[in-house]
């Protein structure tokens, strides 16, 4: 296996997860389980728990260090490795606030309240009767900024955050054409299957691990959850009227879940597994255990991990000290560009005055 810095230079990789609730399904399939079978070996990765972002809405702090903690875990329960890419937690490096501000400065108001995952929340927020912080609509900019401070080449993640990657492309062209060129483009890259895992009781809805609507968390399949609340879950899921089994997201978006669910845990094809079930029965009985063990080992080794905090802090520290030395460079190189004047007794990136 090879580690950091071997033979020709190797794609850049970033992505995160929010610790806003606990890790799901949906986390698992739709990027987790691509970060640690395929990225992490193919790439110098970079995976972040985003706790910034955690703090757009409403939040308990002492949840929020819990939850932290434990999609660190999570994310080397599932099996990043840290001898082949880093882990960290973003608050760690201050380059992602610092870069974010320069973007701010160029990103323009409308495109932020375009981004649909904004509208939503803040509808959200206002139904509930909240004012929306304003960190919900800039949101997406500390994101790019995520991205670019460490010259990502690619952004691996689920469906609903492509435009938020979108946005990223967009923020670093308008500044490399301002300011001469900085940031690398990222582009974005998504699963095959399951892109887009639904909630289990709506398959209209994204299977969210914020969502606290007590109809919304009986269709969420946590990571943590015991294998007879994952079958239970599973066997009560919402499928459609008729009684034939066809992969079809539009007619039949409940049983199209459940495909999608087996086909990832399987590495099968839904429209093929559609083939070999009659009853809707047996596809649920069939996804539950398949989904109860491949998450089998990311349990165990939580559990694991859980015991040896100090074990999993010392991988978070180093990981924040690489991350640092590693988006340094880039940030001041933006800061230069976009023309403030370097810190007294600092040298400038570019070597200019
Ligand atoms: P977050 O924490 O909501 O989700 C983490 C990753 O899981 C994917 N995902 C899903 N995939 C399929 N089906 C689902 N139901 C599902 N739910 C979530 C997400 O697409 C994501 O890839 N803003 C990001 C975190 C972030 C980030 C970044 C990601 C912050 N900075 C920079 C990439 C690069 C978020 O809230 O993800």
């Amino acid at each position: 296996m090879a580690a950091y810095g071997s033979q020709a230079p190797r794609a850049r990789i970033f992505s995160g997860v929010k610790p806003t609730g606990h890790l799901t399904l949906g986390n698992y399939l739709g990027a987790v389980r691509r970060w640690v079978e395929v990225d992490q070996h193919q790439a110098d990765a970079l995976f972040c728990v985003v706790d910034l972002h955690a703090m757009t809405v409403s939040y308990e702090p002492a949840r929020l260090r819990r939850l932290s903690r434990q999609a660190a875990q999570l994310l080397l329960a599932a099996g990043l490795d840290p001898a082949l890419c880093t882990v960290y937690v973003q608050s760690h490096v201050d380059e992602h606030a610092r870069l974010s501000y320069l973007l701010e400065c160029t990103a323009a108001d409308g495109e932020m309240r375009r981004m649909i995952q904004y509208k939503e929340k803040a509808a959200r927020e206002r139904a509930k009767g909240g004012s929306v912080r304003l960190s919900l609509l800039t949101y997406p900019v500390l994101m790019a900024a995520d991205i670019l401070a460490f010259d990502t080449d690619e952004v691996p993640v689920g469906d609903d955050q492509a435009q938020h990657v979108e946005l990223a492309r967009d923020l670093a062209q308008r500044f490399n054409q301002r300011y001469g060129r900085v940031f690398t483009v990222p582009r974005v890259t998504r699963p095959s299957v399951a892109a887009r895992v639904m909630n289990l009781q709506d398959p209209a809805s994204k299977m969210g691990k914020s969502d606290d609507a007590p109809e919304a968390r009986a269709g969420i399949v946590h990571l943590l959850d015991e294998p007879d609340a994952v079958r239970r879950k599973v066997m009560r899921a919402v499928t459609d009227s008729g009684a034939e089994v066809t992969y079809d997201r539009e007619a039949q978006p409940g049983v199209a879940n459940l495909l999608e669910i087996l086909a990832a845990c399987t590495g099968r094809k839904p429209a093929e597994l559609a083939g070999e079930y009659t009853s809707y029965g047996q596809l649920k009985r069939d996804t539950a255990e398949a989904v109860v063990e491949t998450l089998r080992p990311v349990r165990e080794r939580h559990a694991e991990l859980s015991a040896d905090p100090a074990y999993v802090e010392g991988v978070l520290a180093r990981g924040a000290e690489r991350a640092r030395g590693m988006a340094r460079p880039r940030v001041d190189a933006a800061y230069d560009a976009a023309g403030l004047l370097p810190a007294f007794g600092a040298v400038s990136p570019s070597g200019g005055s």
